[in-house]
């Protein structure tokens, strides 16, 4: 039987799953693992199961025992992997597409709506019991027939888009490469950054975060955006530079952002707290219950593919 260290606890029905199919070492104090501990507990092992939360830079690899073949990451996003780094000493990395996508876009849809309706002085109004009814009383913006400008048309971006289409949200998208009608559903493409963002009354981030699209949002890119543009992130934290972000809500360049994930999570920059037009979310994209045990169930899947066949279609490096 394979052994396998898996880093962070998972939902019960996972973890038994796990430990009928291999020597599954658990973390059932769910304990954040420093990079010695998690060295350690891998000696012996053929497999790690990583979350989101494990730093696997060059270093980490490279003092992994040799015995570890796989390192199957309990997400979509693997930008907390040095995929090269795994690369060059034989290591598979897998991550878990597509169970997650129904999910995240509902998150997507909700940063969108929360951070133009302004539900964050919303809520904390109503909780407060500070608030009268009036006319103008936290007028947000409307969606219908607004441009909802996609970075990264993957799976959940073509799912926010699909949602977003039924809300009256005409969509606009920047990919790598233009998409096939079909997958379009009338989105119109831009093969640029500044095309895209110039005509985006909302933008929703929902590409992977790579050494290309770290800080795409900048200080130079935020101001292709028309004046009054909301900005929100569903996807990671690194492909926005916080604090011309911040600046630009501060100066009202950009109306409000909504955010789900974040640069250094948990510790969210301080400049994001001050500012009420900031709705915020703590990394909650996948967090519902089918999901979260679709996902285990994929990472402990790639895991055996990969044993049974030497390969894996989830294989990512
Ligand atoms: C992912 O899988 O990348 C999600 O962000 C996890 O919630």
């Amino acid at each position: 039987m394979k052994k396998i260290l898996i880093t962070r606890r998972l939902l019960k029905e996972s973890e038994d799953k796990a430990s009928k199919m291999f020597d599954a070492n658990l973390n059932s104090n769910d304990e954040l693992y420093s990079q010695s501990k998690l060295i350690e507990l891998t000696q012996g092992c053929d497999a790690v199961l990583t979350s989101l939360t494990d730093k696997m830079d060059e270093e980490t690899i490279n003092k992994l025992p040799d015995s570890i073949k796989v390192i199957s990451n309990f997400a979509v996003g693997f930008g907390n992997i040095d995929l090269e780094a795994a690369k060059k000493r034989g290591i598979a990395v897998t991550n878990t597409p597509e169970v997650l996508s129904d999910a995240t876009a509902e998150i997507g849809i909700l940063l969108i709506l929360g951070a133009c309706r302004r539900a964050s002085e919303g809520i904390e109004a109503a909780r407060e019991s500070n608030w009268k009814w009036s006319a103008d009383y936290l007028i947000g913006k409307q969606l219908t027939g607004t441009r909802l400008g996609i970075l990264g048309m993957g799976r959940i971006g073509q799912k926010i888009a699909n949602i977003a289409r039924s809300l009256g949200m005409i969509i606009h998208y920047h990919n790598r490469s233009k998409l096939s009608e079909d997958k379009e559903q009338g989105a119109i493409y831009h093969d640029s950054l500044k095309s895209l963002f110039s005509v985006s009354d909302v933008l929703s981030i929902c590409c992977p975060a790579t050494k290309e699209t770290e800080n795409m949002i900048n200080k130079e890119t935020v101001e292709y955006f028309p004046k009054g543009a909301v900005i929100t992130n569903v996807a990671r934290g690194d492909i926005v530079d916080d604090e011309a972000l911040i600046d630009a809500l501060n100066r009202r360049k950009i109306y409000a952002a909504g955010l789900d994930v974040y640069k250094n999570e948990p510790n969210l920059n301080p400049g994001y707290l001050k500012n009420k037009s900031v709705f915020i979310l703590p990394h909650l994209g996948s967090a519902t219950k089918d999901t979260r045990i679709a996902m285990a169930n994929l990472a402990i899947d790639n895991i055996n593919e990969f044993f049974e066949t030497g390969n894996c279609k989830n294989k990512v490096n």
